[in-house]
Order: structure tokens, then sequence, then C-alpha cells
């Protein structure tokens, strides 16, 4: 948060000589080394690592057919939460070294009471510059008190959508997961939910202003495959980026993969055969395209409002421009979504907030981050341990 005050500009071009100049000197240096400090953690692998996913929560009010089982999980399984404490202290550390871009994510993060203050917070903290949500969008239109209401602030019927509130609180962007336009789809899907309310919250973050607001459909071969033209054609009308995202083995269906799995080369050849013309968007940086970089490769149908992008992490891995690490619910940093190494920052937060004591975890997470993951050789292996809704989305 900014500071109000004077403006230092005295010590900018006044030279100072004697004592008080040594220790402005001295002070330039400190800073200096500062700021050299928080430039980004590079890895074995020369990439920079700049960008943290915070699992806030592994609960989830869906239960989406590739994500979670059927039937609740036991109880006694799910984690004991990071206090947002914690996680204000986590941030803060990542912060020190050079992380800039956090995105908070699940389960269904927005089922955690308090996310909006939670935003706030770390909006404050010197060097957080961007701040994303992931989200099954079905609680962005309700409508909650609009000033900070304590912890459960979030909870009552009337006032600005939770989107707005976000908003208001320093949230930039959301990536909202829509896998079906028709209504009976989207329940069998995610087997609880009504497209109806996630519309209400796709058109509330876009009136709250959050840009851009991206719809992640993961591409399931008999269940929603037909529909891909349809979610393309969206992007033609409403400032709505549509991301094609290839299905992954994880979790407790890990082995409905082969039969469901869909890759993003054939989504792209049914979209041209369904006539759309689909142009790569350039990638510079710093290029409208370019905002929230990520892995997914983006084009648009001339004239359209939005992009279509793919994320192939199946058939076409992006581990190479890989810029993150996550924490899941439980308060584990994973260097790689594929490998099951994991540095528990849990202990440490028991201790204290000692964010230095966090920095140097983060700094062990970076280094043992692997060069690429193999989840292509999944079928000599079993992934039904990795849960996307344990380590976040
Ligand atoms: N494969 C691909 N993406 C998945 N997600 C969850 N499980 C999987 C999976 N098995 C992603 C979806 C969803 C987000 C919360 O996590 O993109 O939108
Ligand atoms: Fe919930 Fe997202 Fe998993 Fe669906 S994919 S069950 S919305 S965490």
């Amino acid at each position: 948060m900014a500071v109000a005050g004077a403006p230092r500009r005295q010590a900018k071009f006044a030279p100072i000589s004697g004592k008080r100049g040594r220790a402005v000197a001295h002070t330039a240096v400190l800073h200096q080394i500062a700021r050299l400090q928080s430039l980004p953690l590079v890895d074995a692998f020369g990439r920079s690592i700049d960008y943290l996913r915070i699992s806030i929560t592994d609960r989830c009010n869906l239960r989406c057919v590739y994500c979670m089982p059927a039937d609740d999980p036991a109880p006694s399984s799910w984690a004991p939460l990071l206090s947002y404490r914690q996680l204000v202290t986590v941030v803060r550390a990542a912060a020190t070294l050079g992380f800039t871009h956090f995105r908070i994510t699940g389960g269904e993060p927005l089922s955690r009471p308090g996310v909006a203050d939670f935003v706030r917070e770390i909006a404050g903290i010197p060097g957080v510059e961007d701040i994303s949500l992931s989200t099954n969008g079905v609680a962005l239109g309700q409508l909650v008190p609009p000033a900070s209401g304590g912890a459960t602030g979030e909870d009552s019927g009337t006032g600005v959508t939770l989107a707005a509130k976000l908003a208001q609180a320093g949230l930039r962007r959301v990536n909202i997961s829509l896998d079906s336009l028709r209504p009976d789809r989207f329940r069998a899907i995610t087997r609880l939910g009504r497209l109806e309310d996630v519309w209400q919250g796709i058109e509330a973050a876009l009136a709250a202003g959050l840009h851009p607001v991206k719809l992640n459909m993961v591409v399931l071969r008999g269940l929603n495959d037909d529909e891909v033209a349809d979610m393309a054609r969206l992007t033609v009308t409403r400032p709505l980026d549509v991301r094609f995202i290839e299905l992954m083995p994880f979790g407790p269906n890990y082995k409905e993969e082969p039969r469901r799995f869909v890759s993003g080369a054939e989504v792209k050849r049914r979209l041209r055969e369904a006539g759309l013309d689909l142009a790569p968007e350039l990638d510079a940086p710093g290029a409208p395209a370019a905002a929230g970089a990520g892995p997914a490769r983006y084009y648009r149908i001339p004239g359209a409002r939005g992009r279509i992008g793919f994320i192939t992490a199946m058939s076409e891995h992006f581990c190479g421009g890989c810029n993150r690490l996550r924490l899941s619910a439980a308060g584990k940093l994973y260097p790689c979504l594929g490998d099951i190494g994991a540095v528990d920052l849990r202990p440490a937060l028991e201790r204290g907030d000692d964010v230095a004591a966090i920095a140097d975890l983060f700094r062990q997470a970076v280094a043992a981050k692997p060069e690429r993951h193999h989840l292509q050789e999944y079928q000599q292996r079993d992934f039904s341990w990795r849960e996307m809704f344990r380590v976040g989305g």
C-alpha cells in the first residue's frame, strides 16, 4: 500500500557529504541489495519463478467428474487449512523473493468465507502486482455486504456482487470453469452445479471490471466435445477468453482418462471443420495477447472480442516456460503438479510469522523443481494420488 507523506526528492538530487553522506550511501547500497534480492528466483533449468498458486481450501460445492469422487471424501481426509494469517505470511515471504503474481484457487476458493478480506490484505503487500482467482463461478454473482464485515462477512444477502467486492479488494482477473453450455450436461459433469448460477457469476465478473475473464473448459469425449464450437463462438460477441483444457489423469477418476481425453489439436481441427477461422495471437511481451501469459496458446476468430486458448498439458507440455509453485490447502509447497515432492511449510508457520524461514523453504522448493512433468508415462504409473482439488486446480 502506498505510504502517504512528503516526496523524498532531497535524497535523489542534493549531494550530501560527510557522515550523513556515508549513511545515505550505505542505505542506497542496502536498497540495492534488497532490490537484487527481489529479482525472481531462478531454478536449476534457468526458469524465473515468480508466480504462486495458493489453494485456500480443498473443499468444493461441486463434484466435477474429472476432479472429485462422486461421494464426499472421508471427513478425516480434509486438510486442516492454513489460517489466513499464515497464508499472508507465505505471501509476504514469496514477495520478498520476487514473486509478483498470486492466484487464489482450491477446491472452490469462494466456499471459504473471508476471501475478499484476504485479497485486500495481500494486495497491500509490497511486491504483489497481480492477484487472480480460479473459481467454478457459482458464488461470484451472489450478493454480499459491500464493506468488509469480518471473517464471515460474505454470507449475508444484500449489497454488491461477490465479484464486485473482490474487484474492490484488489482482485484483477478471474478464471471460471465452464464445461458445458447445456444445463442438463452441466449438471451431469459437475454432479451438483446449476448453469444459471455460473452465468450469473460470469456476468458479475464482467460487470465488476475483472479482466480478462477466462472460461476454462476441460474437453471430455462423449460428454461435452461436441460443444467446442459453441464455446468458441462465445468469444465473438462477448469479451471472454475461452480456453480448452486437456484432461489430465488425476485423482480417483484417472482411469477414465484414456477414453475421455481429447487433444488440443483435435479441438482445433474440429473448430476449423465448424467453419471457425483461428488466427494466432501475437505473444510479444507487453502485447495485450500476453496479458496473464501462461501455458495457453492463444488464437482469435477474426474480429472477435475474446480469445481462444489451448492448454495442452498432456500432448505438448509447456514445462520449459513454467514460472510457478503451488501451495496446497494443507500447507505443502509443490514444485510441480506432476511430481510427488513437496516442501511442508506448516511446521515453520506454526512456529510463528517468520518470513525469512518461509523464504528459505521457498528456495528449497524452487531448487527441487524438476525439468518437466512425466504425466505422459502415467499408463505405467498410478496418478490417483494427485488430486487437483487438494493441490490447487
Ligand atoms: N484435468 C484437467 N484439468 C483439471 N482441473 C481439475 N481437474 C482436472 C483434470 N483432471 C482444472 C479444471 C478446472 C480447475 C479447477 O482445475 O480446469 O476448471
Ligand atoms: Fe470443484 Fe473445480 Fe474440482 Fe469442479 S474442478 S469439483 S469446481 S474443484
